[in-house]
């Protein structure tokens, strides 16, 4: 019995962590609401949590359909921002614009708080801005982080919405990332 017991926590907890890979690589809200109403939602839970104020500038085009891998990408990145900037920041205050500039979709976070250093923003061993960078330049982007010593850091990220084809390299280096965070995941 006891067996039975901890076979299902054991499955229980093996779907739990499925679940929460396919949820976090395309949020179900996301595919519902679009990217706006997304980052609408995701923006108002954080004021309500943290307290930190946030200013929103949505400026996609009403009929405004976005390829799933871009909304994604710019969901996945917004919230690991919005991460770092409670966890790190020490802001009272964060501004953020979602807009299409030419060909591009560009998101970009500002906030008040003690501002990212040099030192920080080039260490490659750090796993939240470094995912943020290989998700924009899987999709082609890039990324800018600039610190201002006591005043603030920002986040600026600009993905093409026209897609260089999917190459096999590209594929490669996706299934290779998949496979690193699921194997992240399950040693913790
Ligand atoms: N908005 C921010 N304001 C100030 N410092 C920041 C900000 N965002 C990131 N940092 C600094 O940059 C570092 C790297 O961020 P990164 O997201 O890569 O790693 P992390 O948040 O420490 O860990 P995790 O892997 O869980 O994301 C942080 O440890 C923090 O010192
Ligand atoms: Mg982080």
């Amino acid at each position: 019995m006891e067996k039975i017991d901890s076979m299902s926590d054991l499955i229980d907890s093996a779907v739990r962590t499925v679940q929460n890979i396919s949820a976090e690589l395309r949020p179900g809200l996301l595919d519902d609401l679009g990217l706006s109403a997304a980052i609408e939602w995701q923006t108002c839970e954080f004021w309500k949590k943290t307290g930190i104020r946030c200013e929103l500038n949505l400026n996609l085009p009403e009929d405004f359909v976005l390829d799933q891998n871009i909304a994604t990408a710019i969901y996945r990145i917004y919230q690991e921002a919005l991460t770092n900037i409670v966890r790190h920041a020490n802001a009272t205050f964060m501004r953020i614009s979602l807009k299409k500039e030419e060909e591009n979709i560009i998101l970009e976070i500002m906030d008040n708080g003690k501002g990212i250093t040099m030192d920080q923003i080039s260490n490659a061993t750090s796993y939240g801005l470094t995912g943020i960078r290989e998700r924009a330049y899987l999709l082609g982007g890039d990324v800018k982080i600039l610190g201002f010593p006591g005043k603030g850091t920002s986040l600026t990220v600009k993905i093409p919405l026209r897609q260089m084809v999917d190459t096999t390299i590209g594929k490669y280096i996706k299934e290779k990332l998949f496979d690193i965070n699921f194997r992240n995941r399950q040693t913790g």
